[in-house]
């Protein structure tokens, strides 16, 4: 991996890891930025290991920049083998795994995962959602029927 923060982004970009919709999912999480208008899902399936729920895999897509999709495709990978519990402790410097510490301009876009992640760990099953059919029904359709926007600013201080 390069030294440089971008380079490193620029290296996950070239080969993204669990993009893409999971049709066998046990929940999903969907986050707007009101900052910057980006959109991230996340698709959560877990297991059980040891008599414990943990996370088995997680895919996402991204409707936003590329710091958004180079840390989803790390935290994603880092996830497996997590608890609920542990993943929900996990903060967008540690989402970001092989990246390094997110740049401050950047701090938001980690962020938005975050709260993928979280809405993804508080959200229900979806395993009688029909996928839509084109593109556009994807972005249109949100899993609950509507996309929780938080606020990431005043999320980050809580
Ligand atoms: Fe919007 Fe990165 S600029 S998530």
């Amino acid at each position: 991996m390069s030294d440089n923060f971008e380079d490193r982004a620029r290296e996950a970009l070239a080969q993204p890891q669990n993009l893409g919709e999971m049709n066998d999912a046990d929940s999903v999480g969907t986050v707007g930025s009101p900052d910057c208008g980006d959109m991230l899902r996340m698709w959560l399936k877990f297991t059980e290991k040891n008599g414990k729920k943990v996370i088995d895999r997680a895919s996402f897509q991204a409707f936003g920049c590329q710091t958004a999709i180079a840390v989803a495709s790390m935290a994603t990978e880092l996830l497996k083998g997590k608890t609920p519990e542990e993943a929900r402790k996990l903060k967008p410097n540690e989402l970001s795994g092989d990246l390094g510490p997110l740049p401050p301009m950047k701090i938001h876009c980690g962020q938005l995962v975050e709260q993928a992640l979280k809405s993804a760990l508080d959200g229900k099953d979806t395993s009688a959602t029909k996928p839509p059919e084109t593109l556009a029904g994807k972005i249109n359709q949100a899993p609950s029927g509507k996309i929780k926007i938080v606020p990431l600013d005043e999320k980050s201080e809580a």
